[in-house]
């Protein structure tokens, strides 16, 4: 059995001669090697009254070659963070030699901001468990991206809390995650293009040939003799056919890009977006809208407005819903967009197309259309409560706070 004796820092280190102090460094140089060697059992903090040890029971030496083995960083921490032990992985990650982590602070590993956000979770880690994400500050200057998972453990015999602390290297999840937004960000613009572009086919290509059907078929109904009844009443319905057929192809269009948008603005689009949705699902739609009194950047009103549709269209296929309150505000410089459903609800964190990775690209663009122009997304359901998507936008300066609302 080796054990470690650790000096508490708040005790005054007494006054040397030099041969203690060549004794000192003896006893530390050979505590080194034993950590390297995985030889220590226990660990003996020195306080000003009395000491108190920490072991590492023989039954436990199979989990420890096993967290020795491990991918992640693995620790355990006095209350006052001091590193009672920890793994070579930890070691790696911090890029600081195994024998001057063990027995050193935890802190010089964390910013002041980080080192303040975990002080509470420590405190009640004892009863629950908690994970949070910071940044390792590395021995060499560098920075990783960790997620801290702690746990209280029991420590018998010992009225110190010992903290148990499993380190993931975030690097690649963050990678990932930035992977994930660009590619998002690019299908959305993709997806805008082409929408535009299928419109304005839609309209300058389907649209006249339509036009051109309707005009023949009038042609056709006045040539027609006046007594050849069912042949005029056939031509009369294709002329009414492809009447409705351009409504159809002008709605499919407008959707697609919608030039209301383009030339009355944000709120004149939501309108026209709610009503069209009201009307065709008989869902009631509330609409307050702050009256703009300047037009907002043209990539902010798209956001919005697409944001609207996706919202609607989610409504219709999940919600289950018999109102939805569409409100237009803004709070402090921002813009916001809320949009309330009284639906069946759902669990943001499970929803079903998150667990099978079906679909479910609506809420993910959402957020990613709003964090292309600066904004947040957020989304507020539960299970038989209703859903309510909150997107807030900052705002060029020049747009000023109007009291005034509008409602449908
Ligand atoms: N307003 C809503 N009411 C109830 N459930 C919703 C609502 N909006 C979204 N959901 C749930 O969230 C899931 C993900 O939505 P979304 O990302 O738009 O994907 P999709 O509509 O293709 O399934 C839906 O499958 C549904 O379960
Ligand atoms: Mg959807």
């Amino acid at each position: 059995m080796k054990t470690i004796r650790h000096k508490d820092s708040s005790r005054p280190a007494p006054s040397g001669e030099l041969a203690e102090l060549r004794a000192r460094l003896a006893e530390l140089e050979e505590t080194l090697h034993a950590i390297r060697g995985g030889e220590v059992d226990t660990v003996m903090v020195a306080g000003k009254e009395d000491s108190q040890f920490f072991t590492l029971e023989g039954a436990n030496r199979p989990y420890r070659v096993l967290i020795e083995s491990m991918n992640e960083g693995a620790l355990t921490l006095t209350g006052g963070k001091l590193i009672l032990y920890a793994n070579q992985c930890f070691a790696r990650m911090v890029k600081c030699p195994l024998e001057q982590v063990t027995g050193s602070s935890f802190r010089r590993f964390l910013s002041a901001k980080d080192l303040a956000a975990l002080r509470p979770l420590i405190k009640r880690s004892a009863k629950t468990g908690s994970q949070i994400q910071v940044m390792l500050h590395a021995s060499d200057g560098s920075l990783l991206p960790a997620l801290l998972s702690i746990r209280g453990v029991a420590n018998e015999g010992s009225k110190e809390v010992i903290i148990g602390m499993v380190v993931t290297d975030m690097t690649e999840a963050r990678r990932n995650e930035e992977l994930l937004r660009t590619f998002t960000q690019r299908v959305v613009q993709a997806q805008e293009a082409e929408r535009g572009r299928v419109a304005l086919e839609l309209h300058d290509g389907i649209t006249q040939m339509l036009c051109a059907l309707i005009v023949h078929s009038q042609a056709l109904v006045n040539k027609l003799a006046p007594h050849d009844a069912a042949a005029k009443s056939a031509a009369m319905k294709l002329s009414g056919l492809a009447g409705k057929t351009v409504e159809e192809v002008e709605r499919i269009s407008h959707h697609l890009r919608p030039s209301v948008l383009d030339q009355l603005g944000l709120v004149a689009a939501l309108r026209a977006t709610g009503t069209e949705f009201a009307e065709r699902t008989r869902v009631a739609v509330k609409l307050a809208c702050v009256k703009l009194t300047a037009r907002l950047p043209a990539d902010i009103e798209l956001t919005l407005y697409r944001i609207l549709q996706e919202a609607l269209r989610n409504v219709e296929k999940h919600a289950r819903a018999r109102r939805v309150t569409v409100r237009l505000t803004l709070p402090n410089a921002c813009v916001q967009l809320a949009i309330k459903d009284d639906g069946i609800g759902f669990d943001p964190a499970h929803h079903p197309a998150r667990q099978n990775g079906k679909g479910g690209f609506g809420l993910l663009g959402m957020r990613e259309r709003a964090a292309g122009v600066g904004g947040t997304h957020q989304v507020k359901s539960s299970l038989r409560a209703g859903t309510e998507i909150v997107v807030r936008v900052p705002l060029p300066r020049k747009i000023r706070k109007p009291d005034e609302q509008t409602d449908l």
